[in-house]
């Protein structure tokens, strides 16, 4: 069992209230009016994580289904390596579209779920669509978690705090992450770009993890619509690159097929 969130201020166990959190020393965080709570220190609220903007695009691409086969292979593969009363953070967590899906699979255990992020603008939409997880806005380089509390923590598309998912993962608990591969996306590339780039390789060593599977997930989709194929763009982390000039050249697409590909790997933590 996670016993809750720790107080950012003195590191002491948070109790939920009705309408806050609150530690023995009396540091109090109100519950904002979806539910999450924000225990980002105040010296690091602005700027961080993605935007409104960005969060809408993914959001309103992901609900269309593109990406459902890939929220479905990594609840079939947490449901292959969970038990009962299973412990499961989600990182980067975003608008909470995977986190559903884990929580889905996570509850019919008995399981708990919590999730984080460093956007607030996301976790409003993440916790009214998942009642029963437990949200924060906090960054994963530094979490609100006791040492060795959680069964599994996941990380799709987001960012790779390895010291402190080793921290918080118990003896022998289980990283889940998923990134894309060299050719995600290229024929979207092909639409904007001149001389397009295939994504660099990740690094896929992990110290204090061994790689116990890992699984590619290639499927081409159709977007059959010029919303779609704007939002997907906007979801990359190109978009903000590209020039105004080249970002027009998406204006009178109304259909692309393009090529999904993505790596889905699991870890075991490791003595060290
Ligand atoms: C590409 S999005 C992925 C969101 C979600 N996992 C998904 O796939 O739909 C990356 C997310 O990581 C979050 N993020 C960025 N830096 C972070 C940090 N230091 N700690 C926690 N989350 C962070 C962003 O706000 C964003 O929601
Ligand atoms: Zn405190």
């Amino acid at each position: 069992m996670v016993k809750g969130f720790l107080c950012p201020v003195c590191g002491k166990l948070l109790i939920e209230e009705e309408k806050s959190y609150k530690c023995e020393n009396n540091h109090c965080f109100d519950k904002a009016k979806q539910g999450y709570v924000n225990l980002l220190p105040s010296n690091s609220q602005k700027g961080h994580g993605d935007n409104k903007l960005m969060i809408n695009a993914r959001r309103e691409f992901l609900q269309k289904g593109y990406y459902e086969h890939l929220k479905n292979k990594l609840c079939e593969v947490i449901e292959q390596h969970s038990s009962d009363g299973f412990s499961c953070l989600d990182s980067g967590c975003g608008e909470g579209y995977y986190t559903k899906g884990i929580y889905k699979t996570i509850c019919k255990k008995d399981g708990q779920v919590y999730a984080i992020d460093v956007s607030k603008e996301a976790l409003k939409f993440a916790s009214k669509s998942c009642d029963n997880v437990k949200f924060a806005v906090a960054s994963a380089y530094k979490m609100p978690f006791d040492n060795e509390c959680f069964d599994i923590v996941t990380s799709v598309f987001a960012p790779l705090a390895k010291d402190e998912f080793y921290r918080i993962l118990k003896q022998n608990g289980l990283f889940i992450t998923v990134f894309p591969l060299e050719n995600h996306l290229f024929s979207l590339k092909k639409a904007i770009y001149d001389a397009p780039y295939p994504n660099k390789p990740e690094n896929t060593g992990l110290s204090g993890f061994e790689l116990i599977s890992s699984s590619e997930i290639k499927k081409n989709i159709c977007l059959n619509c010029n919303k779609d194929i704007v939002n997907l763009f906007m979801m990359t982390p190109y978009y903000y690159k590209t020039s105004a000039n080249d970002q027009k050249k998406l204006n009178d697409l109304n259909e692309l097929m393009v090529e999904t590909e993505f790596m889905l790997l699991v870890y075991r933590k490791i003595k060290q």
